[in-house]
């Protein structure tokens, strides 16, 4: 059965591919390469990538020789994936619903995909059932307490007075866990994996301050959910925080510069 949260997760990501891509996906293009890393993608390897998105971690295997099938619960996703991926297996999939046979793949990996389900322990499990014995999966999500970029929409929200509507699903208590290296690496464990390993992978996102507004503002991501609940009035109120608290990070003509860091953990199946 679909999750309330689920099924907002699936009411927020339709449609909003193109916004997505032109946005946060540079953000979240960050640490792809050490999640591949992670997973011990090489060339001839036959590599599964969950959450694709629009492709990025998908392309990026592709260009290191690896076989990919890449999956998305949003079929506007899946549709950029496949335009931009052409080398890919790109189809519509929902974790933690894996339509796999057992131990097929050597690898898989989820960029910023456990921190969007109802359930990461199972969609950890799933994962851990398509990988052959030998094989690792791997995954990122953003750490709690958040780095500075991320912070920055806490910062701007709270001096425009915003709060969380109350309506927003969260996670269920029972499902969720800490979002840290150790939280993740805790959970790798319980899905069953071995040789389990974590860090933190800090980077400095550069992007046009108006992509940093136009993905929250197309409704995208948590900080997304929170913009869109807003009426106009309330919307220009937090354009106008969001100047003042990016200007100290511009580093050229409408160029943002913002420290971040995602948790990047990996287990093998046994
Ligand atoms: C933050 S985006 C990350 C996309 C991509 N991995 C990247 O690096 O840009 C999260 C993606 O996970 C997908 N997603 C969310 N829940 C999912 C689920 N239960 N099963 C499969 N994909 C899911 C969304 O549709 C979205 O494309």
């Amino acid at each position: 059965m679909t999750s309330t949260f689920d099924a907002h997760e699936r009411a927020q990501w339709a449609g909003r591919a193109v916004a997505y891509r032109d946005s946060l996906a540079a953000l979240c293009a960050g640490p792809a390469s050490a999640l591949l890393d992670a997973a011990g993608v090489v060339g001839g390897a036959v590599v599964l990538d969950v959450g694709t998105g629009p492709g990025t971690v998908a392309s990026l295997a592709v260009s290191r020789g690896a076989a990919v099938v890449a999956v998305d619960a949003e079929p506007s996703m899946v549709a950029l994936a496949r335009e931009r991926v052409p080398a890919a297996d790109v189809r519509v999939a929902v974790l933690p619903s894996l339509p796999f046979a057992a131990g097929l793949f050597d690898a898989a990996v989820a960029n910023f995909v456990l921190n969007h389900v109802g359930d990461p322990l199972a969609a950890l499990t799933s994962l851990r059932r398509v990988v052959r014995p030998g094989g690792r999966v791997a995954v990122t999500i953003w750490p709690h307490p958040p780095p500075v970029a991320q912070r920055l929409w806490t910062d701007i929200f709270a001096a425009a007075g915003v709060q969380r509507p109350a309506d927003l699903p969260r996670l269920d208590a029972t499902a969720d866990f800490a979002r840290t290296v150790d939280g993740v690496c805790g959970l790798l464990r319980l899905a069953g994996f071995s040789g389990v390993l974590g860090s933190e992978f800090a980077w400095v996102h550069e992007t046009a301050a108006e992509a940093w507004w136009n993905g929250p503002a197309a409704g995208i991501g948590a900080t997304g959910a929170v913009l869109s609940a807003q009426d106009a009035r309330t919307r220009t109120r937090i354009r106008s925080h969001f100047d003042h608290l990016t200007a100290p990070f511009t580093v050229g003509d409408g160029q943002l510069a913002l420290p971040t860091a995602a948790v990047v953990a990996s287990g093998a199946v046994e």
